[in-house]
């Protein structure tokens, strides 16, 4: 598979210990969460480097002063939970972006079409072009939803060489769309899983990630 996009996969233990928890079929629910917040957590950790803004700055230690950076809060910070399933990476991202705007979009597959439908948007009419944008969603499968929130996102003025998306299992399929659409966008995930069921399941991936963080 040749993409021009870049996809991490960092290579860390809590993110593949997590990522095994969620996958098994046997975790219940509220330690399907919680994994699902530890990933979004570790993913999102990954994620903000070269992409947080920061500032050079001096800072006065009690023995003298010191070059230093901090983050530049000036430069607007968004994050995009996709509706239901990315809320649960949305809670991990924002204990590292507690100042990050959230701007939910709700977006749904079509069982029989697979084609994603969208029934709550709360994005702002405009963004400013300097926005970091982060997208949450834990599946990257027909990469259908994904292409439609990036739809939203880009004619709403985000660059996508700004956009960073936290996923747990993005699939081939999604990963060429993706592609072909927004070379300079950069995925973070868990792991790439080869196939995509006729019924649009990433195999082996972790089952309906929706169903299984809010137990429906
Ligand atoms: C799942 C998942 C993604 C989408 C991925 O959501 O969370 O949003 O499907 O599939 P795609 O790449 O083929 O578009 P779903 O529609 O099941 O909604 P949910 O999060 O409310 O469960």
């Amino acid at each position: 598979m040749t993409l021009q996009l870049r996809v991490y996969v960092p290579p860390h233990p809590l993110i593949k210990h997590w990522l095994t928890v969620a996958r098994d079929a046997a975790t219940p629910s509220v330690l399907f969460r919680s994994a699902m917040v530890e990933l979004g957590r570790w993913l999102t950790y990954e994620a903000a480097r070269e992409w947080l803004p920061t500032q050079e700055t001096t800072v006065e230690t009690p023995l003298d002063s010191a070059p230093a950076t901090v983050i530049d809060t000036q430069v607007p910070v968004a994050v995009v939970p996709i509706l239901r399933a990315g809320l649960v990476l949305l809670e991990g991202a924002q204990t590292l972006l507690p100042l990050a705007s959230i701007y939910h979009l709700g977006l749904v597959r079509d069982e029989e079409t697979l084609q994603p439908l969208c029934y709550l948007n709360k994005l702002p009419e405009k963004f400013d072009p300097q926005t970091r944008v982060l997208i949450t969603d834990p599946m990257l499968a027909t990469g259908g939803s994904m292409m439609a929130a990036m739809a939203e996102l880009t004619q709403r003025g985000v660059d996508p060489a700004l956009t960073r998306i936290v996923c747990v299992v993005a699939a081939p399929p999604a990963l060429q769309k993706l592609s072909a659409a927004y070379p300079g966008l950069i995925i973070y995930t868990a792991t790439i899983d080869e196939q995509v069921n006729d019924d649009g399941f990433i195999v082996p991936g972790l089952g309906d990630a929706g169903d299984r963080t809010y137990g429906t």
